[in-house]
């Protein structure tokens, strides 16, 4: 027997929202298997690691199968989401977590999962990072305060995500946080933010999809900083909004950007962007995610 796990793309932040907001999107997937065996191992075509200890499935697995006494996991791992300020690392913690739940019929709570799953990010990332862990599991757009405080709502209207990955470029989410403390935000950039994200729930309560997607562009703590390691961030964000682009903003920790827009005006944005990094990047339309699915 073995259990087949989709786990989907995540923008965190989605904006203003920085280590609270996270939105789950379509069209990117990591797959992971997971099949009863002694131990755990990995086995993957991708370029990951497949020490246990050293992957964020396997640190996932190892943490699973010591707590719930099993005999040992098998995964294996197919990449779809790529790397760089999409969750990827996420994505692959939240689908073994529930992977191994269904394999070995455990039963867990959302809670649970989120714990294993997020201590598992913990591998690639230094830190786990719920704003990506979170929308992964529980699909949609959430908000995420603490393991007791977080909420799961449904982004209004008929909107398109955009996101663009340029090619060759890395930055560590270690790295991109670094730099966030080498320039504070100053009480005007904190109270710009306040109110972007309080007006962002109030649109999505009023079904506004507009102001919710305008205020997406509005962020003053992340933008001023991690602009600079995205390559030509001044012309896409202009290439996105001459295209038709409602917000644009850095996804998660970057190199990622993404473009929200009404999806009939998707193909449009999508093209600008590509055109902006003269066809180097991993481009998609997304629509929202419902979350990890047992395939
Ligand atoms: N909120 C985190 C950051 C997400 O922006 O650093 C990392 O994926």
């Amino acid at each position: 027997m073995s259990t087949v796990v989709r786990a989907p793309a995540t923008i965190a932040n989605v904006g203003p929202g920085f280590d609270v907001f996270g939105l789950a999107v379509d069209g990117f997937h990591d797959v992971v298997k997971a099949r009863e065996a002694d131990g755990v191992r990995i086995v993957t075509e991708d370029s990951i690691p497949t020490d246990p200890e050293r992957n964020t499935a396997g640190r996932v697995a190892l943490m699973m199968v010591e707590e719930f006494d099993l005999p040992g996991v098998t995964l294996e791992i197919g990449k779809g989401v790529p790397v760089g300020g999409l969750g990827s690392s996420a994505a692959s913690a939240v689908a073994a977590a529930v992977a191994i739940d269904r394999e070995f019929g455990l039963g867990l709570e959302e809670s649970e999962l989120l714990r294993f799953a997020a201590e598992g990010e913990r591998a690639a990332a230094g830190e786990p990072h719920y704003d990506n862990v979170a929308p992964c599991l529980l699909g949609g757009f959430v908000i995420w305060r603490s393991e007791r405080e977080y909420r799961r709502l449904e982004v209004p209207g008929d909107l398109g995500f955009v996101t663009v990955t340029p090619i060759g470029v890395r930055v560590t989410t270690e790295e991109a946080r670094k730099v966030l403390r080498e320039r504070p935000p100053s009480l005007d950039d904190v109270v710009n933010n306040l109110s972007a994200v309080a007006l962002m729930v109030a649109a999505i309560a009023e079904g506004d999809a507009e102001t919710f997607a305008r205020l997406i562009g509005q962020d003053r703590i992340s933008e001023p900083v991690r602009r600079r390691f995205v390559p030509r961030y001044g012309e896409l964000r202009e290439a996105a909004y001459g295209a038709g682009a409602l917000g644009f903003a850095i996804s998660g920790a970057g190199p990622t950007v993404f473009a929200v827009c009404w999806r009939e005006d998707a193909e449009d944005v999508k093209t600008a962007l590509e055109d902006a990094l003269s066809g180097k990047c991993v481009s998609a339309i997304h629509g929202v995610s419902e979350g990890v699915e047992v395939a």
